[in-house]
This record gives structure tokens, sequence and C-alpha cells, in this order.
């Protein structure tokens, strides 16, 4: 059974002047457990909006996305809360941490919202995921006095304190120099392996697309699957600038 699951899902906006704009046309989309999937796409092409509606942020105009299973139209809004807090972790190109809080602070944020022993484990928790990134010398750092690939480091810690079985990564190397952003891609797929959890990375970056075992493209908000081999080319040719 696929962990979540798009079925003709479509996204359309009415812009100040009344037009349509149609951001997702007719997505089809299975990821299961422990898969490693990723999306291209230019700048527009509805990239986030897509990731927003398979984390259950956001809710298709048209189509039908399920959960475990369960269709996530029919949830009520308390559940489809609770669910998508335990079970799916976001970590975006900017970072989004809080500023002025240590990085175990941040990372325990996520686990204030959980029940039970989760809730008053968290420091503990927050400590160990930390550890998990390399940054157990760095607990008591506010993001401000951390270097990009450290915050970075922090936010997938907080992103996956709650081993959700879905993480969602919004250009997550957008900020990072190729080598930094390389080790904060290994970090993730193996944490992500560790747990069996399913990881949708979105990226400009054919080499951290690379590390994905599917590969798709939006275009226009058509979303189809691409070889590899054809994006390669298709960016090494974009990037000869003509003489
Ligand atoms: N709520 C909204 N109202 C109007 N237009 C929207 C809304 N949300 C998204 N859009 C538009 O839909 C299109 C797709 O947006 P989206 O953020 O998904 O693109 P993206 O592929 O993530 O782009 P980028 O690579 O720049 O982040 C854009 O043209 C955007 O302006
Ligand atoms: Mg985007």
């Amino acid at each position: 059974m696929s962990l979540v699951s798009l079925a003709g899902v479509a996204k359309h906006v009415t812009l100040p002047d009344d037009s349509r704009l149609d951001i997702l046309r007719g997505v089809d989309l299975e990821v299961a457990a422990g898969e490693h999937v990723s999306i291209v796409g230019r700048s527009g092409s509805g990239k986030s909006t897509l990731l927003n509606i398979m984390g259950l942020l956001d809710s298709p105009s048209e189509g039908v996305v399920a959960f475990e299973g369960r269709e996530v139209g029919r949830m009520r809004p308390g559940t489809l809360d609770r669910l998508r807090g335990r079970s799916v972790g976001f970590i975006f190109q900017q970072f989004n941490l809080l500023a002025g809080r240590s990085a175990l602070e941040n990372v325990a944020m996520p686990l204030s919202y959980a029940r039970g022993r989760a809730f008053w484990s968290r420091r503990r928790l927050a400590a160990e995921m930390l550890d998990r990134v390399g940054l157990l010398h760095r607990l008591d750092s506010p993001p401000e006095q951390l270097s990009g690939g450290e915050q970075q480091r922090v936010a997938i810690a907080r992103a996956l304190v709650r081993r959700p079985a879905l993480i969602l990564a919004d250009e997550p190397t957008g900020a990072l120099d190729v080598d930094t952003g390389a080790s904060v891609m290994t970090l993730l797929d193996e944490i992500a392996s560790d747990s069996d959890a399913a990881l949708v990375t979105i990226t400009h970056d054919v080499h951290v697309a690379a590390r994905a075992r599917r590969h798709y493209r939006l275009e226009d908000g058509v979303l189809a699957p691409v070889e590899l081999d054809t994006e390669y080319r298709r960016t090494a040719l974009g990037a000869v600038s003509p003489a």
C-alpha cells in the first residue's frame, strides 16, 4: 500500500483580475514507505504547491489525496492536524528556525504538541536527534550563531524528531554551497532510510535529484516521470553559453 497517493490532483486559484490560474493539472503520484522521489521543475511550475498538498498543508481543487489508504479530503480538521504533526516532516530552503531560541529548543518544538512520553521526553529526544546530525556540541546555540549547513542540520533534526513516515524537502540545499549541500543530502538520505521513511525532494540541482530512485519533472503544473540521463543532458546543454 502506498504511503501517500495523489490521483487526478488539480489546483487552481482565481487571480485578482478574476482570471483562473491552473497551478497543478491531473497529477497522479504514489509514494511508498522507504522510497526516495525527486521532483525538478522551473520556478513557478507548481513544485511547492504540490509538496504542500502531499504534506496535508493544502487541499486540491480537484482529485483525491490519500494518506496510508485513508482519503484526506474526508478527514476532520483535528484528525488531519494530528496526522500531519505525527506523520509529515518538512524541510525548507530557508531553514525557518526560530531566532533567539537554542538548537535544542528549535528541535524540541514539534514535540510540544505531542502527547505522553514524546512530550515529557522532548528535550532528551531533541538532544538525541541533534546528536544524530552531528550537533551535540551546539545544543545551546541559537541559529544566528550557526553556519548555513549547521542550521540546515538543525532543521533536519526538527523535521525528523517525531519520526515522520513522510519527509518533504523543498530545495533543501538551495541556500548551501555544493559540498555542504552534498553532505546535508547524504545525512538526510541516511536518516530517512534508517527509519524507512519516504523522502520527496524538490530541487533545481540534478546532482541532488540523482540521489533519488524515481525522478519526476513538473512543467506548467503537469507531472511526468523523467529519465535522469535526459535531464543531465538538458542541464549540461543549457549551461553552455553560445560562443
Ligand atoms: N495562493 C495562490 N494564489 C495565487 N497564485 C498562487 C498561489 N499559490 C501559488 N500561486 C502561483 O502558482 C504558481 C506555482 O507556485 P509554486 O510556489 O508552487 O511554484 P514553485 O515551482 O515552487 O516555484 P519556485 O521554484 O520559485 O519555488 C506560481 O505562479 C505562483 O505565483
Ligand atoms: Mg517553491
